[in-house]
């Protein structure tokens, strides 16, 4: 096999998706005040990860938990990815729509939704 072929593949899984390090890039950018090209509002400013503490938004606390259960026949992953692209496609119940930054697929690669959508993926 072609050296050079093999090489550049398994470079960029060990540099970029390694599990462990997509979850810290997700953290990392989670708790960012600004996000993306145009430094937008970060989810930090609505969400915590605390059961107990509530601000603008649902705590996001234990939704690894709960993300398979609140549309039928979507994985967690799929409700995760599609709360953060398009969020008033469905609305957590006592929450309003349109109150979400709705813009972060034109905001952010997607990597870096990748990332996110792993991270919240792993809150327990
Ligand atoms: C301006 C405030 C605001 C910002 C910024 C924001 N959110 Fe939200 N988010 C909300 C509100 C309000 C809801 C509930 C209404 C709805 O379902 O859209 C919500 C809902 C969600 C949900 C669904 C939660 C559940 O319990 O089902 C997820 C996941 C989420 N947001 C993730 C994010 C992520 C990730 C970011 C940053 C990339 C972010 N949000 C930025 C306000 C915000």
């Amino acid at each position: 096999m072609n050296k050079k072929l093999f090489l550049i593949p398994s470079l960029f899984l060990l540099t970029c998706c390694n599990e462990s390090s997509l979850i810290k890039e997700g953290e990392y950018l989670f708790k960012s005040l600004h996000l993306g090209k145009n430094n937008v509002v970060g989810c930090i400013s609505c969400h915590t990860t605390k059961s107990d503490v509530v601000t603008v938004g649902p705590s996001l606390s234990g939704l690894a938990l709960r993300a398979d259960k609140i549309i039928k026949n979507m994985s967690a992953q799929e409700y995760i990815r599609q709360s953060v692209i398009n969020p008033d496609a469905y609305i957590v119940s006592g929450y309003s729509p349109a109150v979400m930054f709705s813009h972060y697929q034109e905001e952010l690669s997607e990597a870096e939704i990748d990332a996110l959508v792993v991270y919240l993926l792993q809150l327990k």
